[in-house]
């Protein structure tokens, strides 16, 4: 049987409560499909781990991490530990960055049962993904602070993009449209504003068009494209963006669909040197933790593109439709409150589990 090393890393906040409904949907998915998961937790989180050591990880987290097949993560940041920008760059981004997890793949898709703010939207309107490149752009550490402290201070950060590094993550992009029946493909710019990286970025995209001839592509500048997202989110297919943009939109397109909650994501390294890192696209909901109540099918669809990611895709499919199907029976006792329930995360994550099966 296929044995998998998983190495799991709970978080803070809410992440400590959906990350238990991921383990047991993964379980129940072992169970019906043969395969075992032999998982290790960390504790790194910052009430925690930051609490008693003054840093988010162990000197030797690397070598730690980097022979699992895979990372299943919740949320990590609690700003009353801890500024955010100190945990998350103590931690994930470390990840994402020294595990060259250089694509994030957000899917966004209207599930049944799930009411979309937006009127007269149902499911089947929405459905795209959106690939967010995930190891430079916008998130960099170049810059600094000069004459602190006088009327003169000036604080610059600067955006860096290689030909690499977007290359990369937009041959991947170019792929996945090209895979797909739309073969459709949105790049999101701002080379009105942002007249140096972004006219470059949308350089990139004309000149790899010319590989993918069967590929539409279209470009929209951030701004407009998320009025595009509540006003016409049926256009899109596949959505490419830099680091900061893909990160707004991915808020922005679930949240489109009902909730934030039920979003997954995937750090993936594509090359596969390093293990890929799945976790929620929210965070740790610190207004809602220590309730119960976070809805844990963000979780639990992490859990999925992770087994898909293992090569467990009848597993992977198995647990999608388990998630979708109980969502869709809409029992209002069983589901949370974001979803119009008055279930908690114990009784949706629970659901999910009994419900998952090999057809
Ligand atoms: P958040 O995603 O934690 O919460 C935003 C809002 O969405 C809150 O009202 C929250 O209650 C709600 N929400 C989020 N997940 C939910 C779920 N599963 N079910 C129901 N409701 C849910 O974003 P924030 O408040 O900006 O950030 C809180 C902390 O989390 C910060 O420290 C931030 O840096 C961190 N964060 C971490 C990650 C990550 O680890 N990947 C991602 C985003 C934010
Ligand atoms: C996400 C989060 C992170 C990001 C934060 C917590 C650094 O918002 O995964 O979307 O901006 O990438
Ligand atoms: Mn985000």
């Amino acid at each position: 049987t296929n044995s998998y090393r998983i190495a799991v890393i709970a978080g803070d906040g809410i992440g400590t409560e959906v990350m238990p409904e991921g383990l047991r949907a993964l379980q129940a998915a072992s169970e019906a499909f043969g395969f075992e998961l032999d998982t290790t937790e960390f504790d790194w989180s910052s009430a925690n781990y930051y609490s008693r050591h003054g840093q988010m990880l162990p000197d030797d987290w690397f070598d730690t991490l980097r022979t699992f097949d895979a990372i299943f993560f919740g949320a990590v940041g609690w700003p009353d530990v801890v500024p955010d920008h100190v945990s998350l760059w103590g931690s994930l981004l470390q990840f994402r960055r020294h595990f060259d997890q250089y694509v994030n793949l957000r899917p966004v898709k209207l599930l049944a049962g799930v009411p979309s703010p937006l009127a007269g939207r149902a499911p089947g309107d929405i459905d795209f993904l959106v690939v967010r490149e995930n190891t430079e752009g916008e998130y960099s550490s170049v810059g600094g602070i000069m004459f602190e402290g006088t009327e003169r201070e000036t604080v610059i950060q600067e955006t860096v993009m290689t030909r690499t590094g977007v290359d990369r993550v937009l041959r991947y992009a170019f792929e996945l449209a090209q895979s797909r029946e739309a073969k459709h493909l949105t790049s999101a710019t701002k080379s009105n504003g942002i007249a140096i990286t972004m006219p470059y970025w949308d350089g990139r995209v004309a000149a790899m068009a010319a590989d993918y001839p069967d590929v539409r592509v279209d470009k929209f500048h951030i701004d407009i494209l998320t009025a595009n997202f509540v006003m016409h989110p049926d256009w899109f297919d596949v959505v490419v963006a830099s680091n900061l943009f893909g990160d707004i939109l991915s808020d922005l397109g679930p949240a489109c669909t009902g909730t934030i909650g039920v979003a997954p994501s995937a750090n993936i390294n594509p090359d596969r040197r390093f293990p890929s890192l799945f976790e929620p696209v929210h965070g740790s909901a610190p207004d809602i933790a220590g309730r119960g109540i976070a809805n844990p099918v963000g979780q639990i669809w992490c859990g999925a593109m992770m087994l898909d990611h293992l090569g467990e895709h009848a597993a992977a499919a198995a647990v999608q439709d388990a998630f979708e199907a109980v969502l869709a029976r809409g029992d209002s006792s069983v589901v949370t409150p974001d979803v119009g329930g008055s279930g908690t995360t114990q009784t949706l994550g629970q659901a999910i589990a009994a419900a998952i099966a090999a057809p």
